[in-house]
């Protein structure tokens, strides 16, 4: 038994879901129990194959990966290639990994590592939803295992990115998204607009991305495409969405200001179905059930970050 906080992420890597990875292999305080693959910013095969080179190339092979479900729970949707590369690591043509996935599902991994780590578990999801809501559906108990849930989804105010009102990943399963946030009482949620909020210069990154590690050179590699659609996009700022969810889910007393409300998924919507519908005002008489990240310390943001790049 380790006094180190057990860590658990569902991701669908994804060139923000690697850096957010590099910072979890990172950290000293968390031990990393497992990842668990979605489909989200590309197919299930990509995101799999993509889990497992960045272990290989971090060295972290002691990390089990276990591959989830391949498409949404009721309707098909469209993966995000235009910002993460066709193969979802900007098309580097890398060699895969030596070591596949193991052979259990996701969603049963999610619920056994909720068991060995009953109480002190820590959750953080970086994809659509999928697994973590079959995993309730198996096992509604789930939460009560969980001792804290991270997700990196929603717009708080309905500023998305993927449509005016939704953000890529709940969008992506807005059924899943519906499930799990109907069924964990409490859940901590970076939202798209807090992202938007803490985004770093791409100059800066650039001499980040300059370090020598192996880490750094890959990431440099991965990300090329995504930050040159970004500074076109959006300009001097580039914004990596499961990096700021995983700066709050390793080091929440970095939270500088949040707020709770209750949240539920919009379903139905012809303009907004995906919506993570805030209730600011509480009108509907719900709990609530969001934490709400609404301004992180940058600074200490930006340390995580370019201290996970430069790790050997
Ligand atoms: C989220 O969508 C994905 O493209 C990113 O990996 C991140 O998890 C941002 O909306
Ligand atoms: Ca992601």
């Amino acid at each position: 038994m380790t006094d180190k906080i057990p860590l658990l992420i569902d991701t669908d890597p994804g060139v923000d879901d690697a850096l957010a990875l590099l910072m979890a292999f990172n950290d000293t305080r968390h031990a990393l129990v497992g990842l668990t693959i979605a489909a989200g910013n590309v197919g299930l095969d990509h995101t799999v194959r993509n889990a497992l080179k960045l272990c290989e190339v971090a060295g972290r092979e002691d990390v089990p990966v276990y591959a989830g479900c391949a498409e949404p729970l009721l309707h098909p949707a469209v993966d995000a290639a235009h910002v993460h590369g066709l193969d979802g690591f900007g098309d580097i043509g890398f060699e895969p990994a030596a070591r596949g996935a193991e052979a259990e599902h996701a969603a049963l991994a999610i619920l056994r590592l909720s068991h060995e780590h009953a109480g002190r578990l820590l959750l953080v999801a970086l994809g659509p939803l999928t697994n973590i809501a079959l995993a309730l559906k198996l096992d509604p108990s789930l939460p009560g295992r969980v001792h804290r849930f991270v997700v990196m989804g929603g717009a708080v105010t309905a500023h998305g990115n993927i449509t005016a009102a939704a953000e890529f990943n709940i969008a992506f399963d807005p059924e899943a998204a519906h499930v799990v946030f109907q069924a964990f009482p409490r859940l901590d949620l970076a939202d798209w607009e807090a992202v938007i909020a803490h985004g770093f210069l791409h100059t800066r990154a650039a001499t980040w991305l300059q370090a020598e590690s192996s880490r750094a050179r890959f990431y440099d590699r991965i990300s090329m495409k995504t930050r040159n659609w970004s500074a076109d996009s959006r300009g001097e700022r580039w914004h990596s969405a499961d990096a700021l969810a995983m700066a709050y889910a390793l080091e929440p007393d970095g939270a500088q200001e949040l707020a709770e409300r209750p949240v539920a998924i919009e379903l139905a919507g012809t303009l907004t179905r995906g919506a993570t519908i805030v209730d600011w005002n509480r009108q509907h008489g719900r709990p609530d059930n969001a934490r709400l990240l609404m301004r992180y310390d940058q600074q200490r943001f930006e340390t995580l970050v370019q201290a996970a790049l430069a790790a050997i």
